[in-house]
């Protein structure tokens, strides 16, 4: 595929910030993007809710217009629902329609959904055939490697997902076996990608600027898909665009505070400080004195608490070890 016909270049020769659920709400998305993700997709959205047309569903379909450019992603077992869900967030603003094949949580399993469309690999492809036919927008598909090691996906998933409608194709690099541990299996991805006719995104383990482009030069990948790497970390994108990959003096606490006065938008307290902290405490990491903000993170309930202790995290975060 030529640039010129490519029409998310955005995404699959970018820098996304991964789908990942309960953690990128639109305010953290806001702040990816702030920071240099050239891309982004919202949490994995259930296609059967949508078809449903669950109030709670469509609601997290939202997003504010500076999330631009952003895709929707969709998970489910049916290709009815992903049809109906389909049709209904077509003309929502977003870019892109991504498929989830490779959540390995036990719910989503349950259903048949996630990563149990790697065991069933043609009513993956009839999903996407679904998806494709009831939507203008590109559609991409996002997998693991494989159910276990003794069950990869075939080494040419891009050209089966390619020849079903996908125009691009995500690859975490661990089995649905591995859940989240393990080292990434850079080999495994380099493999599809040499097959793949479609742009392929590697995902795993960026924990580091250095880690993320390793990533996408060892496996011959066109763009990355950055996760956990990001959470609490959201300057990692900068980094990888050239940039400062830590924040400046000040700017943990504005970050910090801008995340939380966007949440506030939307979710009312308390409720907002108790999700809240899951954040704070991945924001209070790897500095002299981080274990004891991650302490009082999680006791924080005001407004007022958040902005003290991540004023004097930002400090401690800034002060050279020495002058302890
Ligand atoms: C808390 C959490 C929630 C996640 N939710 C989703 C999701 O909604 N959709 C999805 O495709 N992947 C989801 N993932 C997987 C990530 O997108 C990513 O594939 C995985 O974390 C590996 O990348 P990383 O090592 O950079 O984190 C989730 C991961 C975590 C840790």
């Amino acid at each position: 595929m030529t640039k010129e016909q490519n029409p998310i270049p955005f995404y699959t020769h970018g820098i996304t910030m991964a789908p990942m659920a309960g953690v990128t709400d639109s305010a953290f998305r806001r702040i990816c993007m702030k920071l240099g993700a050239t891309c982004l997709v919202t949490e994995m959205v259930t296609a059967a809710g949508l078809s449903r047309k669950s109030v709670k569903t469509k609601k997290m379909l939202r997003y504010h217009p500076d999330e631009q450019p952003i895709g929707v992603q969709l998970f489910g077992a049916k290709p009815e629902d992903f049809a109906r869900a389909s049709d209904l967030v077509t003309p929502l603003g977003f870019k892109f329609i991504d498929i989830n094949a490779g959540c390995p949580v036990k719910r989503v399993l349950r259903s048949g959904s996630g990563s149990s469309l790697l065991g069933d690999i043609p009513r993956l492809l009839e999903i996407i055939r679904v998806t494709k036919e009831n939507t203008d927008l590109p559609v991409t598909v996002k997998i693991r490697l494989g159910l276990t090691r003794e069950n990869p996906v075939p080494d040419n998933i891009g050209e089966l997902v390619a020849g079903a409608g996908a125009c691009a194709i995500a690859v975490h690099g661990r089995f649905r076996s591995d859940f989240f541990s393990g080292d990434v299996n850079k080999e495994g991805i380099r493999r599809i990608a040499e097959l793949s006719p479609v742009p392929v995104i590697a995902n795993g383990d960026s924990t580091s600027v250095e880690a993320a482009l390793k990533l996408r030069d060892d496996t011959g990948s066109t763009g990355l898909l950055i996760g956990r790497g990001a959470w609490g970390n959201p300057w990692i994108f900068r980094g990888i665009s050239g940039g400062n990959p830590h924040p400046e003096p000040g700017e943990l606490h504005s970050t910090i505070m801008e995340q939380l006065n966007m949440m506030m938008e939307s979710i009312p307290s308390p409720q907002v400080f108790h999700i809240f902290r899951g954040h704070l405490v991945q924001y209070f990491r790897g500095f002299y004195g981080a274990a004891d903000m991650r302490r009082r993170a999680v006791g924080t309930e005001s407004l007022a608490e958040v902005d003290i202790v991540a004023r004097e995290a930002d400090i401690a975060m800034h002060t050279p070890v020495e002058d302890i």
